[in-house]
C-alpha cells in the first residue's frame, strides 16, 4: 500500500510512520508536512537518508495543486490526516490558523481525496470534539459534539465535514477520536514533556486552575494502532473513540513525574487557569475493541516511565525543538495571563 500522511513531522505522525515502515514492509509512505513550529524534518531525517519506502514532501494541506500532484503522480492509494494545529492555548490566543488548517485543510484535502478516487481516508480528529464530563460517565461515538475551545470547534468541523463527504459522496472516510497522548517527541508546550524540561531546570510547573483537570492518558504507540486498525479494517463512514484507561488529575500527573525525576513538590505553581478548561475526559472505546480488536497495551506508569527515559536520552532533539518562537509564546502567554 503506498500512504499519504500528513502532518508526519510532529509528534504523532512522527511516531506512526517510524511504526508502519517497522511493522509493514509492503508499505511506503509520502509524508507532506508544511513545517510549522510543531513539524521537525530531522525527527525523520534517518529514514529519508536510508529508506526508499519513505518520502518526505513539504507543503501545505490547503494548497490543491500541490495535493493533487502528490495523490495523483505517486499513485497513492490511502490517506491518514494528522496534519493540524493541535494545542489548544495557541487557539484561544489566535483561532485563525486553526479553521484555516484544520477545517479548510482538511476539507481541501478530502475533495482531493475524493478527485483522486482514493480507496481509504483516515482522518485524525480528537475527543476534544465531545466538549467535557462531569464526575462519571464516558464519551461514546454517539455523544453530541460540543466542544468548548476554538480548537476543538475546527477538530469537531472536520468531523462534521467527514461526515457529510460519506453521505453526500459516499467518499470512504473514517474519523479516529482519541484521547491525550504522550511519548516520544512531543512539543514541548504539551503538559508532560514542558513538566520535564522545567523540572530538569528547577523551573516552575505550571498547574491550571485547581489542577483537578482530568485526562484520559494513552501512550503514543497505542493510539497509532487505533490509526492503523482503523485504516485497515474500519466501517467507512464510521468514527471510532480510542482511549488508555488511564484518567489521571493533572495535579497527580505532576507529582508523580516530579517524583520519578527526583525533584520537589515545591517546583509545583498554580497559575490562572485556561479559559473554557474542560474539566473530565474518558473515552468508552469498546466499539473499536469489538469491531476493530482494539485494546490499549501500556499502563500509565510504564508509559510515562518509557517517556521520561526517552527524553532523558534525547535532550538534544529538545533543545533543537526548543525555538526562539516556542519560548516567546510561552512567556508572553504567562504573562498576560497571571
Ligand atoms: P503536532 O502539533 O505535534 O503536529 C502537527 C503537524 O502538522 C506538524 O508537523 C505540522 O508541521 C503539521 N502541519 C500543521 N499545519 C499543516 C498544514 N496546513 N499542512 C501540512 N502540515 C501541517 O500535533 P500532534 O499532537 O502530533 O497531533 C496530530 C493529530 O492528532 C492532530 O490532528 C490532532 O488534532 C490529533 N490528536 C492529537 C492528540 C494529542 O494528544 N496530541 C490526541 C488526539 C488527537
Ligand atoms: O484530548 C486530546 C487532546 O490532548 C488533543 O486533541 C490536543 O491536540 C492535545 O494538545 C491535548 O490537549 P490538552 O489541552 O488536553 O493537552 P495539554 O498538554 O495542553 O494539557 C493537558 C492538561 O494539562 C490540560 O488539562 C491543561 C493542563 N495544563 C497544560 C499545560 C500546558 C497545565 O495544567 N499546565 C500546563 O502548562
Amino acid at each position: 500500500m503506498k500512504l499519504l500522511v500528513t502532518g508526519g513531522c510532529g509528534f504523532i505522525g512522527t511516531n506512526f510512520i517510524r511504526l508502519m515502515l517497522a511493522k509493514h514492509p509492503d508499505w511506503s509512505i509520502v509524508n507532506l508536512d508544511k513545517l510549522t513550529y510543531a513539524g521537525n524534518r530531522l525527527n525523520l531525517m534517518d529514514l529519508e537518508e536510508s529508506e526508499d519506502r519513505y518520502e518526505f514532501v513539504q507543503g501545505d494541506i490547503c494548497e490543491r495543486e500541490k495535493v493533487m500532484e502528490i495523490l495523483s503522480g505517486k499513485s497513492i492509494d490511502a490517506v491518514v490526516n494528522f496534519a493540524a494545529e493541535s494545542h489548544v492555548d495557541r487557539s484561544i490566543n489566535d483561532p485563525s490558523p486553526f479553521v484555516i488548517t484544520n477545517v479548510g485543510g482538511a476539507q481541501n484535502l478530502m475533495e482531493c481525496a475524493r478527485q483522486a478516487k482514493i480507496e481509504r481516508f483516515v482522518h485524525v480528529s480528537t475527543d476534544e470534539v465531545y466538549g467535557t464530563l462531569g464526575a462519571t460517565g464516558k464519551f461514546t461515538e454517539s455523544t453530541p459534539m460540543a466542544p468548548n475551545s476554538p480548537y476543538s470547534a475546527s477538530k469537531a468541523g472536520a468531523d462534521m465535514m467527514a461526515r457529510a463527504y460519506f453521505e453526500t459522496y459516499g467518499f470512504p472516510i473514517l474519523v479516529t477520536r482519541c484521547s491525550n497522548n504522550y511519548g516520544p517527541y512531543q512539543f514541548p508546550e504539551k503538559l508532560i514533556p514542558l513538566l520535564f524540561l522545567n523540572a530538569k531546570a528547577d523551573k516552575q510547573l505550571p498547574v491550571y486552575g485547581d489542577g483537578m483537570n482530568v485526562r484520559d492518558w494513552i501512550y503514543v504507540d497505542d493510539h497509532c494502532l487505533g490509526v492503523e486498525l482503523t485504516l485497515t479494517k474500519g466501517r467507512e463512514g464510521q468514527a471510532y473513540n480510542f482511549g488508555g484507561n488511564a484518567e489521571e488529575p493533572n495535579i497527580t500527573v505532576v507529582k508523580t513525574l516530579l517524583s520519578l525525576l527526583g525533584k520537589p513538590e515545591s517546583l509545583i505553581t498554580y497559575v490562572t487557569d485556561r479559559p473554557g478548561h474542560d474539566k473530565r475526559y474518558a473515552m468508552d472505546y469498546s466499539l473499536a475493541a469489538a469491531e476493530l480488536g482494539f485494546a490499549p497495551t501500556l499502563n500509565f506508569a510504564d508509559g510515562l516511565k518509557k517517556t521520561l527515559d526517552w527524553y532523558e536520552a534525547n535532550t538534544t532533539w529538545l533543545e533543537q525543538v526548543q525555538s526562539g518562537e516556542y519560548r516567546t509564546f510561552m512567556d508572553t502567554w504567562y504573562e498576560e495571563r497571571d
